[in-house]
């Protein structure tokens, strides 16, 4: 395994390279975009592209509907820095790599995030195209990204994650939600590693511990920035009912075609947001 003092300064070159790049652009909303949920950043004014694959030492994605790259760009008159395409574990990278950016936002002096994925819906009330605001999560890996020695300058060894979805922020975006006249929905979140889908009997099982949606990215990438102080809002795009609740079989496409579909939606909302953040 890496040392702390090796990935820190992984960690400095990555964001070096993106504050050279972002020239003397200073967003202050990191936003994460979801499977099937990247199109909100061709609608940034003003955009600037960096691709990870010119970042060192970062990953790149491989997922099919995750593009990689960061754009930075006005959205709602607020500069954002938004994640076109994420890293997710069950793509062989350590959580370590995949939490790398979150890192690099913070040392770019970013302190809001927020993430945002597509999820199988659990809770029964849910329909494919649901918008649900993540009120809190279950991490069901048994991993975890801050393993290892603490990165002091970074956060404490030990972090309360009481709030880990800021309360403030999920205020305003239900009244974002009512004021645009957007349907939002709430509920925990639960990370499995993925890359399968579940088993009806896992669904099952996830309902009775109190998770609404399911997923296999964000957690980590929570973790690591409250971590650091970095105050966070998450939005799931339900793109489709879990396992066993319907007949249906479950596929990446259906997930790429209901993320698309609520698209407009989405970027709406993120819009709306952003600019009352
Ligand atoms: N399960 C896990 N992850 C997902 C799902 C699902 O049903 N839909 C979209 N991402």
């Amino acid at each position: 395994m890496m040392t702390a003092a090796e990935y820190t300064r992984q960690v400095q070159e990555a964001a070096a390279y993106v504050r050279s790049a972002l020239g003397g652009r200073r967003p202050e909303i990191a936003i994460t975009l979801g499977s099937g949920l990247g199109d909100l950043a061709e609608r940034l004014d003003a955009p600037l592209t960096i691709p990870y694959k010119e970042i060192p030492h970062f990953p790149v994605s491989t997922v099919s509907g995750h593009k990689g790259q960061f754009v930075c760009g006005k959205l709602g008159g607020k500069e954002v820095l938004c994640m076109q395409g994420r890293f997710h574990y069950y793509e062989g990278y350590d959580l370590k790599q995949v939490t790398m950016p979150v890192r690099v936002m913070k040392l770019l002096g970013i302190d809001s995030l927020l993430v945002t994925n597509a999820a199988g819906g659990i809770n029964t009330g849910f329909h494919a195209g649901t918008l649900m605001l993540i009120e809190d999560h279950l991490n069901l890996t048994g991993e975890n990204p801050l393993i290892g020695e603490n990165l002091d300058a970074f956060g404490d060894r030990f972090f309360d994650m009481t709030v880990a979805y800021d309360k403030e922020y999920r205020t305003l975006a239900k009244a974002t939600a009512e004021e645009l006249n957007i349907p939002l929905a709430t509920g925990v979140y639960a990370w499995l590693t993925g890359p399968n889908f579940e088993t009806p009997a896992e669904i099952r099982y996830l309902r009775t511990i109190g998770a609404d949606a399911v997923g296999m990215s964000t957690v980590p990438e929570v973790l690591v920035a409250r971590h650091s102080g970095i105050r966070v809002l998450g939005i799931s795009c339900i793109t489709n009912l879990a396992a066993g609740m319907t007949d249906n079989t479950l596929s990446h496409e259906e997930v790429k075609e209901t993320a698309d579909r609520v698209q407009n939606e989405f970027i709406r909302l993120v819009t709306g947001i952003v600019s009352r953040m």
